[in-house]
């Protein structure tokens, strides 16, 4: 069966890009492939966040994970710092990362310029423990959105040259997997770019009705199409795009046709889409307060979920070792 592997960082709760540039393939992926679904508590230290941060953000993932469906009888579910075979290839992949790659990474890039104080060595080298933690379960395929394309390069290249420094055909190219045809980049309502947790616009599977109200009204609009059938502008397209994944078809066509005849009310489309989003995450916000009291469930699941995480990794790491001309060890 096929394997495969994707993470998420918790920096705090779910946002609906989350969801749907990755959750939703979760979900979907689990009955048909060998699934495992982690919590990327080392990948959030860059930013150096507080302990008692890191302890309850990764509760808050794993109950989330549970909440949209993500069965820990389908797929492991654990927390990344449990499985620490990953450290270990990790380093061996650092050491045939270069400089000058990891610096051209666009993510670095930008952290670079957001957090000019705090250009640590883990930001550098995000990209080469991303590729640990896939490749460490030798993954097919990785559920992943837009913004994830790069790092999912880079472990591709990571792959090739582990393969090509030892002359093996050790390590396969994993590929990037979306729910629909092309990767997906869900928008924020700010008018421009994507929807994050840093960029202060997401609107998160918890929120209530209220705050998706709040937060829907208030999206960037224009005055209106100026004649039919005309292109939309990025906050237009933005409200379509999210229409596109929360509302039915009939839904988005009628907004869409009601653009395309210059006959458009966007408080209208905005109190629809409020709606929509409403209805979609309702039923996720009623259950993740559910499991979230279970406590002793959760335990339990990020247990069964590191074990299985760490034989698939102890093996791979046994056989990397040999590769590499270390003994192996028993791990
Ligand atoms: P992170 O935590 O930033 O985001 C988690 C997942 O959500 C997707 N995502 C989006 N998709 C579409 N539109 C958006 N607006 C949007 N915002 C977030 C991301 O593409 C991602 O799939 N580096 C990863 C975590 C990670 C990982 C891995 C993923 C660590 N190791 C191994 C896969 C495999 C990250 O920071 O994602």
């Amino acid at each position: 069966m096929e394997k495969v592997v994707s993470g998420i960082r918790p920096t705090g709760n779910l946002h609906l890009g989350n969801y749907f540039g990755a959750v939703k393939s979760f979900v979907k992926m689990q009955d048909e492939y060998d699934c495992l679904f982690f919590i990327a508590d080392w990948h959030s230290l860059t930013t150096h966040p507080k302990p008692e941060n890191i302890r309850e953000s990764a509760k808050t993932i794993l109950a989330e994970y549970l909440a949209c469906g993500i069965d820990p009888e389908k797929a492991g579910i654990y927390i990344q710092s449990d499985v620490k075979e990953v450290l270990e290839l990790y380093l061996y992949f650092n050491m045939n990362a270069y400089l000058g790659e990891l610096e051209r990474v666009t993510s670095f890039k930008e952290k670079v310029r957001k957090q000019p104080d705090n250009v640590n060595a883990g930001l550098l080298t995000y990209p080469t423990l991303m590729a640990a933690d896939i490749l460490m379960h030798k993954a097919d395929k990785v559920p992943v959105g837009k913004d994830q394309e790069q790092n999912m390069e880079m472990a591709r290249l990571f792959a090739r040259r582990f393969n090509r420094i030892y002359g093996v055909e050790y390590f396969k190219e994993p590929e990037s997997f979306h729910f629909s045809d092309k990767a997906v980049k869900i928008p924020g309502l700010d008018g421009s770019g994507k929807m994050g947790k840093s960029e202060g616009n997401a609107i998160y599977l918890i929120d209530d009705e209220a705050t998706i109200r709040k937060k829907v009204m208030r999206a960037v609009t224009d005055s209106g199409p100026a004649e039919p059938n005309q292109q939309k502008p990025e906050p237009i397209q933005n409200l379509f795009t999210l229409m596109e994944v929360v509302s039915d078809k009939s839904t988005y066509d009628y907004f869409n046709d009601k653009y395309n005849t210059c006959a458009i009310r966007y408080g209208d489309m905005k109190k629809q889409l409020a709606e929509d989003i409403n209805a979609f995450c309702a039923p996720i916000r009623n259950r993740i307060t559910d499991i979230q009291s279970n406590e002793e469930y959760m335990r339990k699941v990020a247990a069964t979920g590191a074990e299985k995480a760490r034989e698939s990794a102890r093996k791979t790491l046994c056989e990397v070792r040999e590769i590499i001309g270390f003994r192996t060890t028993a791990l």
